[in-house]
Order: C-alpha cells, then sequence, then structure tokens
C-alpha cells in the first residue's frame, strides 16, 4: 500500500451534532446511468454520486455509445441528461472497457452487453482483477453469451453477446444484487420470463427501477423475474441519499459520547437498512422516520445519538445481505459494545473490495480487541471504552469501506491513527472526512 496518501486521523473536538445529507445512492446511481444507457431517449437524472465507482460506469456507457451530459450541482452531485443507444445497441468501443474498482460496473455491464454481437474486453484495478466473476459468466452462458477465456473466474474478460438470448430459470448460490441485476438486463432481452431465486434476500434497486423503464418486472421474496424482449425508454430517476455512506455517520454518533446526529434524505429502503436494526438491536438510540419516496425509493431522515449502554448481539445469516458493505463499521460499534457479537454466514465478505473478514479480525486484535473467525462466522467480544493504542497505523487495503471504518477508530477514539491509502474513500464518499468534522460543533 503506497503511504503517499496515508493520512492521520486526528480525535475529534467535540460531540457530533446537527443535519446532514448525505451523498448519491451508489447502487442507485450505477443502476441510472447504465440503464438509461440501454434506453431509448435521454433520462434525466438527479442527485448521483459523483465518486470514482459511478464514473467508471459513466464512462463505460460513454464508450459505448451513449451521450452522457451529467453536470456537478452545487451539492456536489451529478444532474443532467443521459441518451441511450436504444434499440440500435451499444457500439464497438474502440479499446478495453476499464472498470477500476468498481465491482458493480464490471459485473452489471457483463449484463448490458449480453444481448448485443459485439465483442467488449472488461478490465478492472488489482483489486477488482482478483474477484470471483464466475458467478455472473455462468448463469449469462446458459442464456447464450460467450465469454473468453470461457471458464474464467477473474477479470480480464472479454464478453460477446448473443442476439438470440434464452429467457432462464436460475437458481443463484449465494445473495448477490449485482448477479440478480446482470441475469435480469440480459433477460429484458431475452424471449420468455427470466427469473432468479436467491438463498436469502439481496438489494432490489433493479426490480424497484426497471419498471421506470417500461420493463415488466415483478419481485416477491427472493425471486425476481423479467419479461422479455422489452425495449427500455427514457425515464426520470432521482436519487435518493447512501444509507451505506450514511452509516458511518451514524455509527460515529452512537460512539462518541454527547452526539446526536440527523441525515436527511436518505434511502430507507430495507434491503439496504439492515445496519439500523442491528444497532437498535445493540440498544442503540437510532430512529428512522419516512419523509417520501423517489420513484419507488423511500427516503427518509436517520437520527443517531449516543449510547453508554451498547449490548452485543447476534446477526443471522439471512439479514446480512441487508447490511453486508456495513459488516466493518458495525464490527467497530461492537468493539465498544458490551459482551459477544456474532455475524453468521458473512462468507461473501472475503470476496468484497478486499478480504474484510480478514482485515477485521486484524485491524480489530490491533486495537486489543478479541476477534476471531469460526468457520463463516465472525465473532467479536466488546470492551466498552476500550483505549486505542498511541501511533497505530491502520491498513485500508485500498478498500473504501474499510478506510472509513479505521478512520472512526481515530476520530471517536482518544488519540490519532493513521490510515493507509485514505484516497480511496472517493470511491463512494469522497467528503467523508469533511463531513464528518463539519458535524462537531
Ligand atoms: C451492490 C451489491 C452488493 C454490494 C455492493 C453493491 C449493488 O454486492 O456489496 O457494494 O449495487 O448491486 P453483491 O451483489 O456482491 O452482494
Amino acid at each position: 500500500m503506497s503511504s503517499e496518501n496515508s493520512q492521520v486521523i486526528r480525535p475529534l473536538a467535540g460531540p457530533l451534532d446537527g443535519t446532514i445529507t448525505v451523498p448519491g445512492d451508489k447502487s442507485i446511481s450505477h443502476r441510472a446511468i447504465l440503464f438509461s444507457a440501454m434506453a431509448e431517449g435521454t433520462s434525466r437524472l438527479l442527485g448521483v454520486l459523483d465518486s470514482a465507482d459511478v464514473r467508471a460506469s459513466i464512462e463505460a456507457v460513454q464508450a459505448l455509445g451513449a451521450k452522457v451530459s451529467l453536470e456537478k450541482q452545487p451539492d456536489g452531485s451529478l444532474a443532467g441528461g443521459v441518451e441511450g443507444w436504444g434499440a440500435d445497441g451499444p457500439r464497438q468501443p474502440d479499446g478495453p472497457i476499464y472498470c477500476a474498482n468498481s465491482g458493480t460496473t464490471a459485473r452489471l455491464l457483463m449484463g448490458v452487453l449480453a444481448p448485443w454481437d459485439i465483442e467488449v474486453r472488461i478490465e478492472g484495478d488489482e483489486s477488482l482483477s482478483k474477484r470471483p466473476m464466475r458467478r455472473i459468466t455462468a448463469p449469462l452462458m446458459k442464456m447464450g453469451v460467450n465469454f473468453e477465456p470461457a471458464g474464467a473466474e477473474t477479470l480480464p474478460i472479454t464478453e460477446r453477446g448473443c442476439r438470440d438470448l434464452k429467457a432462464i430459470k436460475y437458481n443463484s448460490p449465494m445473495a448477490s444484487a449485482q448477479l440478480k441485476t446482470a441475469v435480469l438486463l440480459a433477460g429484458v432481452y431475452a424471449d420468455g420470463v427470466t427469473e432468479i431465486n436467491e438463498p436469502s434476500v439481496s438489494r432490489n434497486h433493479t426490480e424497484l427501477m426497471l419498471p421506470e423503464y417500461g420493463v415488466e418486472t415483478t419481485a416477491g421474496e427472493r425471486t425476481a423475474r423479467v419479461v422479455g424482449p422489452a425495449q427500455m425508454h427514457s425515464c426520470e430517476v432521482q436519487v435518493p441519499g447512501d444509507p451505506s455512506s450514511a452509516a458511518y455517520l451514524a455509527c460515529a454518533a452512537v460512539m462518541k459520547p454527547g452526539s446526536a446526529v440527523q441525515i436527511e434524505n436518505v434511502s430507507l429502503n430495507t434491503a439496504r437498512t439492515g445496519f439500523m436494526i442491528t444497532l437498535e438491536r445493540m440498544g442503540a438510540d437510532v430512529t428512522t422516520r419516512r419523509t417520501g419516496s423517489a420513484g419507488k425509493e423511500p427516503y427518509g431522515i436517520i437520527s443517531a445519538a449516543y449510547d453508554a449502554g451498547l449490548h452485543g448481539c447476534e446477526i443471522p445469516g439471512h439479514k446480512i445481505a441487508s447490511l453486508v458493505d456495513e459488516v466493518p463499521v458495525l464490527s467497530l460499534v461492537a468493539a465498544h459494545a458490551r459482551g459477544l457479537t456474532v455475524f453468521r454466514n458473512v462468507e461473501e465478505l472475503r470476496a468484497k473490495e478486499s478480504d474484510r473478514l480478514d482485515a477485521i479480525v486484524n485491524t480489530l486484535t490491533k486495537l486489543g480487541i478479541d476477534a476471531w473467525t469460526e468457520g463463516d462466522d465472525l465473532f467479536i467480544e466488546g470492551q466498552p471504552g476500550f483505549q486505542v493504542p498511541k501511533g497505530l497505523v491502520l491498513d485500508s487495503r485500498g478498500d473504501h469501506r474499510l478506510a472509513m471504518t479505521w478512520s472512526l477508530v481515530g476520530l471517536v477514539g482518544n488519540t490519532p491513527v493513521t490510515v493507509t491509502d485514505f484516497d480511496c474513500v472517493n470511491v463512494s464518499y469522497p467528503d467523508f472526512l469533511r463531513d464528518m468534522e463539519g458535524l462537531v460543533k
């Protein structure tokens, strides 16, 4: 990890206090760009997250011929038009499509490209090039898509789509919204009903958004279906705030004595707010209040305040998908709570931007906290009031969610810490530190 962008994170000067909004939801932003690129006509997007990951999706659809005229707004978001390729399909790009660190771009793109007779090499950075891709290529190959090398586990992979896609019924081995979305997007062009079943419920933004683009979509418990072939048409998307970004502010407030924060206009989609239920079960002073909806996505206010009485709890395996990106920051809250916290079946954490299970156990151990895994379960024995050892260097492994979590160690702790490769926060929340420090009164 390069030390040039290591960042010293100092304890906050006082409690967090006040009201804030967070940048647009990353999952919804990716989908708004990719779906608009597939559609006929010009879609209008508002509140799009401006981050490295979302820029990877923007550059990908531009290389494929979509016309993107999103502009930076005073609030830091992107807004404007995306003119899709519609029935003409994407053009053959001049070179490979580089997805940088963005798993969502790479995996959803495989579904986007599925029905078209062009050849596209998909590449990623060092971290993305280690992440599993066969989970996506396997069902798409059943639908008729070609990949080279055919059995590749990881990027780079070259895809050649198929104009005559077969609709399939697929039982997914894992709860993954990226896998589900890739299959559903291919299904938009297949003849008949494409159905995907999951072992537990993953985020459902795709099922909520596709009907707005004119695709007949049904969603039940652990099942989603699209009816193809359909021609997507343009629409308007308002992106609510990202609950995964709000989670850092809420968890900081819960851990920092005297704090009370409100985060407004955040997505309150229950497939994403599992961390709030977990905080509540740990005895934290947190609430949500719905204030509206953007399309079919509910949004509202998250409130969180310090609580001295946090206690451990058990998070069952079937709830993990609803908080999958928040396990690192929740594990830090668990370190502050009395007793044992158990996260069941968190094997997916090994396949994220880094091996987050290994990182959590390693870093909490450095903090003097007992943390270990047994099989696919994560255990943390909390120690309320623990003191952070002086001079710690905490390794973000270039993983944005770890960089923000380890920053909280310094921000709510008793002594500064150094976080390596801090700039990776640009992947999802570029102004994270400014927002956090701005809440100190
Ligand atoms: C995402 C789905 C999740 C999540 C990722 C974003 C999405 O990944 O971890 O940050 O936008 O669909 P999996 O589909 O691998 O669970």
